[in-house]
C-alpha cells in the first residue's frame, strides 16, 4: 500500500468539531481555502473550468473507529460503510465542494465540512452521470420520513 501524503491543507471556519453543523436537512455553506503545496501547482493547471470537485482529505484528528455508530442524523446504529462517519478504519474524508474561484495554489471554495487545518489528500473534478431518480439513499430516506412522521419503514 502507499504511503499517503498531504498535497495541501484546507482553512475552514471551525475550530471544533461541535462547530460543524449536523443532523437531517443540514446544508455545508461555508466557504474555506484549500491552498495546495507548491510542489504540487503545477497540478491545479484547468481547474477552473470545474464548478464543483471532490475533495479528499484525511481525518487527522481522529484515533479510533467504530463499526456500528448512531448518526447525527438519525437514532438508529448503521454500520460504518453505510455512512459518512469520521470513525472509519481508513480515515478518510470526501467532501463535493463548489470552486468559487481559484488564485495561484489557492482554491476557494464553498461547502467545506472539515476542521480548519485539516491535510487535503487530493482533489479530482467532479462529475457524476447518474440520474437522480435512479439513486437510493438507504437508511437516511427512512430516518427523513421518520423525522417528517410519516415514516412507512419501522
Ligand atoms: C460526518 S463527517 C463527513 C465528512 C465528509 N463529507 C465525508 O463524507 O467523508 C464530517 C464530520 O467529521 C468531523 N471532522 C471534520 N474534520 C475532521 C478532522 N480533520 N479530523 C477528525 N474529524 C473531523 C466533524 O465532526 C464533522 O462534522
Amino acid at each position: 500500500m502507499f504511503t499517503p501524503w498531504p498535497i495541501g491543507f484546507v482553512s475552514t471556519p471551525y475550530k471544533d468539531t461541535s462547530d460543524i453543523p449536523k443532523g437531517l436537512g443540514t446544508r455545508h455553506d461555508a466557504e474555506g481555502v484549500i491552498t495546495i503545496l507548491p510542489d504540487f501547482e503545477l497540478g491545479l493547471t484547468d481547474i477552473e473550468g470545474f464548478s464543483h470537485l471532490f475533495v479528499i482529505w484525511e481525518f487527522d484528528r481522529t484515533q479510533h473507529f467504530e463499526l456500528l455508530g448512531t448518526p447525527p442524523a438519525d437514532n438508529r446504529r448503521h454500520g460504518v460503510f453505510a455512512t459518512r462517519s469520521p470513525l472509519r478504519p481508513n480515515p478518510i474524508g470526501l467532501t463535493v465542494v463548489e470552486l468559487l474561484h481559484r488564485n495561484k495554489a489557492e482554491l476557494h471554495v464553498r461547502g467545506v465540512d472539515m476542521l480548519d487545518g485539516t491535510p487535503i489528500l487530493d482533489v479530482k473534478p467532479y462529475l457524476s452521470s447518474i440520474p437522480s431518480e435512479s439513486l437510493r439513499r438507504g437508511w437516511l430516506e427512512e430516518a427523513e420520513a421518520r423525522a417528517n412522521g410519516n415514516a412507512t419503514v419501522s
